[in-house]
């Protein structure tokens, strides 16, 4: 959908905390980093998409940047995608501090962004996609895979819901992060089980076989945290 339809979701809606500058996005950055290993996972993921140094890397939802700075470091370009502009002010004024010049700042949503580059290599997306409902992820996933090159991979990760034993995962999950992150941490798990779409993995794997995937492996995490690694059919 390149117009937009007078049912169009808002994506603005999802953005539930009040980004308002920078200093509250690094409080934010902070907050993540008391209870995930955030620069772990991003080298981990990294190792394993084995980009050569030519490739065009897009991560949506990029938050406070570290995938696209890291991913910057190792190739050309790096289209860091999100709807919030102080996000977007914070990961361009940590790229300059780090001396990147290749990752592109880009305001826009999984369903409003307008890619007018060169086609992505890969693409990543990590704990972003849950704030759109089902029915648009379906349509955010379509565009993403459009972007892709042919044999370009994909790599999500997200709360994604195993059905079994679902409820007593998510309270150990809550749990996990308040003991790690304190009790804010805690209640913010609370309002995303409530409030927000992660969706289960039976529903996330159908998304994204219909958008043109083939899922080459996934993981879970407690039954909650997942990972799809995924190349463009
Ligand atoms: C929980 S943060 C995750 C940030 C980062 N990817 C990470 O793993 O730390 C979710 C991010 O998604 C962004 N976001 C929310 N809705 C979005 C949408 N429809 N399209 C793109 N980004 C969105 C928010 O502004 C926020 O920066």
């Amino acid at each position: 959908m390149t117009t937009k339809a007078t049912w169009q979701w808002d994506e603005s809606v999802a953005i539930n905390k009040d980004f308002g500058d920078r200093s509250v996005v690094a409080a934010y950055d902070e907050a993540h980093r008391r209870f995930r290993d955030v620069d772990g996972e991003n080298a981990a993921i990294l190792a394993r998409l084995n980009l050569p140094p030519e490739a065009v890397v897009g991560d949506f939802g990029c938050g406070t940047g570290a995938f696209a700075r890291l991913a910057a470091r190792r190739c050309q370009t790096v289209y860091a995608v999100d709807m919030s502009a102080a996000m977007l002010d914070f990961v361009q004024w940590k790229a300059q501090e780090e001396g990147l010049a290749n990752v592109v700042c880009r305001q826009g949503g999984f369903l409003t962004y307008v890619h007018d580059g060169p086609p992505f290599d890969a693409i990543h997306s990590s704990l972003a996609l849950h704030h759109l409902p089902d029915f648009w992820k379906q349509k955010a996933l379509d565009r993403l895979a459009g972007w892709l090159k042919p044999g370009g991979k994909f790599h999500l990760m997200d709360v994604v819901f195993q059905t079994e034993n679902v409820d007593v995962n998510v309270e150990a999950w809550i749990a996990d992060t308040a003991a790690k992150g304190g009790a804010e941490v805690g209640d913010s798990i609370r309002g995303h089980v409530a409030r927000e779409f992660s969706t289960y993995a039976w529903i996330m794997a159908g998304l994204l076989e219909r958008a043109g995937f083939r899922i080459d492996s996934a993981d879970s995490q407690g039954g909650i945290l997942a990972n799809y690694w995924c190349t463009k059919a």
